[in-house]
């Protein structure tokens, strides 16, 4: 395992991977503060995240996610849920890399994209079939890949899937649970 320079626990995967939910009772378990980078977007804009793209567009919203990676580093000991596409641009895997332990919540496609469907607005799934939107997550595994640790989640409740973390975590042998 790389050597990691900050103690924050940095959650990544695709949406509806459940790193928000997981990542606040990880937080919890382990007495720290939870912060998701998608709120501190919104915070700092003043709009919802459907309406930035709405109005300015994908690559805008991206940018914005630059400026929350950038505000990250005067974070420590701190449990982060980035959005699903944050990690997936040239360098900030690496940049992530930089805050803790990432770790990718790596779930079944179906039940990922079930889960995005249930619980708020995503607007990387409007207007994309089925087909585009495996191909979206293909192209961005290589990046998920990248995480220092990697907790397999298909068929898990939160519980276990936050009993993992805590073991992976535990573990600084751990590559993949
Ligand atoms: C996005 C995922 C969302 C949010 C935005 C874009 C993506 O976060 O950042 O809608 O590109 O995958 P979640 O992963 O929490 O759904």
């Amino acid at each position: 395992m790389a050597t990691v320079s900050a103690d924050n626990v940095v959650l990544v995967g695709f949406m509806g991977a459940g790193k928000s939910v997981c990542g606040r009772l990880l937080a919890r378990r382990l007495g720290r503060c939870f912060v998701e980078t998608d709120d501190m977007i919104v915070a700092r804009d003043g709009r919802s995240i459907p309406e930035i793209f709405r109005h300015d567009g994908e690559d805008a919203f991206r940018r914005l996610e630059g400026d929350a990676l950038a505000a990250l580093r005067l974070k420590s000991g701190q449990v982060i849920a980035t959005g699903g596409g944050l990690p997936c641009r040239e360098g900030r895997m690496e940049a992530l890399r930089e805050l803790g332990t990432v770790v990718w919540l790596r779930g079944d496609l179906a039940q990922q994209l079930a889960r995005a469907r249930r619980t708020g607005a995503r607007p990387m799934l409007d207007g994309r079939t089925p087909q585009e939107l495996e191909a979206l997550y293909r192209a961005r595994e290589p990046f998920y890949a990248g995480a220092h640790l990697i907790v397999d989640t298909a068929g898990l409740g939160v519980d276990r899937v936050v009993a993992r973390l805590l073991a992976a975590l535990r573990d600084p042998h751990a590559a993949r649970v």
